[in-house]
């Protein structure tokens, strides 16, 4: 490892939190049995909340943000690992308590680390990122739950980003009918490409005051929560499933208990970050398998350099953001 490399690292100066490129050493980073060369990372709401101070993510400062990184093994204490393995680290705490993945070298506990699956590449692998994975997730806990795409529609919110892209093209692919909720005008024929087949617009939507409104959804992905996910409580047909996933719209949910009692409807946690090595291998065998993303190349719409970073948080906080950005970490 070089003597310095390049991070963006977040700091917490008086109480405003700013983050960062900056040159730093391989032993200012968090303890962990593996150094990866890192190859590409992505952006997730996550790491824009984290970036800006948004959101209350790093517990400790100066930290290294990206929540998500795929390379090159450089050196591992852990034998489950060898110099040039290619691996894939989401979530487990990184721009949390451990320094993230933006950065040319990174060092985690090898309990974070995946294999990289056979049949995608780093870069897919950082296309997919945390969003992939938490899109993944979601379809695994509704089908444990019994959704098949006989039973209907499945509508998904905060349908532009990241998480929301991938759960539509995801759907589609298992032959799912896919209806898409999104404030952008201008991602209809977005929306349709990846595999919407019905695409509603936020403003445009009726949410009504009921209890119980007209069932239209045999299930739902929810990226956004606060009314969107209250409303989804309302309108989602008998023993339907709803994965509950973001909160870019806000974090409360009023309803009340008549659509759980009345038409068994599943409320579906999703939590993507602290999950067991086992879940985390199937989700990712999946990803690389059944669930891989047809229209994966439409969904990334940018590449950035990680000194193009510090340009990129503002619209993810705005909700301007359509689709997946990469972050290439080698010059
Ligand atoms: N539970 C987990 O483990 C997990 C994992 C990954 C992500 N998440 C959460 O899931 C959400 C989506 O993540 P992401 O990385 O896909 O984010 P993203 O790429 O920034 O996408 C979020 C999308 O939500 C919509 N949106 C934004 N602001 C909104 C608002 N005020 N009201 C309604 N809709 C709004 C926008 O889509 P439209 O314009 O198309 O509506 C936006 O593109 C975030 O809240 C994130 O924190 C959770």
């Amino acid at each position: 490892v070089p003597p310095t490399f390049q991070a963006y690292r977040i700091h917490n100066e008086d109480g405003k939190i700013r983050g960062r490129l900056e040159k730093i050493t391989l032993d200012a980073l968090s303890a962990g049995e593996v150094v990866i060369e890192a190859a590409f990372s992505g952006v997730n709401y996550k790491d824009a909340l984290a970036a800006t101070g948004a959101g209350k993510i790093a517990r400790r400062f100066p930290i290294v943000g990206g929540i998500d990184v795929a390379g090159y093994v450089y050196t591992s204490t852990d034998p489950r690992f060898n110099k040039g393995d290619e691996v894939v680290v989401v979530g487990c705490g990184l721009s949390e308590e451990h320094d993230g993945g933006y950065a040319e070298y990174v060092r985690v506990p090898a309990d974070c680390v995946e294999q990289l699956p056979a049949g995608i590449s780093l870069r897919d692998a950082m296309a997919l990122g945390t969003a992939g994975f938490a899109a993944g997730i979601a379809i695994e806990q509704m089908e444990k739950n019994d959704q098949r795409p006989e039973h209907g529609p499945v509508l998904v919110t905060g349908a532009t980003g990241g998480v929301g892209s991938f759960a539509i093209d995801m759907l589609a692919g298992l032959g799912y009918n896919v209806s898409a909720v999104t404030g952008k005008q201008a991602a209809l024929d977005y929306l349709r490409s990846i595999g919407a087949q019905e695409v509603i617009l936020r403003e445009s939507l009726e949410m009504g005051q009921q209890p119980l409104e007209k069932a239209r959804w045999a299930g739902a992905i929810d990226n956004v929560g606060g009314d969107l996910l209250a409303w989804l409580t309302r309108t989602v047909k008998p023993f339907g499933n709803i994965a509950v996933i973001g909160l870019a719209g806000g974090i409360e949910l009023r309803t009340t208990v008549l659509p759980f009692i009345l038409r068994g409807i599943n409320l579906l946690g999703v939590q993507s970050v602290r999950v067991s090595p086992h879940f985390r291998h199937r989700i990712w065998e999946r990803l690389a398998g059944d669930l891989y993303p047809t229209h994966l190349q439409a969904i990334i719409s940018r590449q950035v350099a990680l000194h193009e970073l510090p340009t990129v948080f503002e619209g993810y906080l705005q909700g301007e953001v359509t689709g997946r950005t990469v972050v290439a970490l080698q010059d």
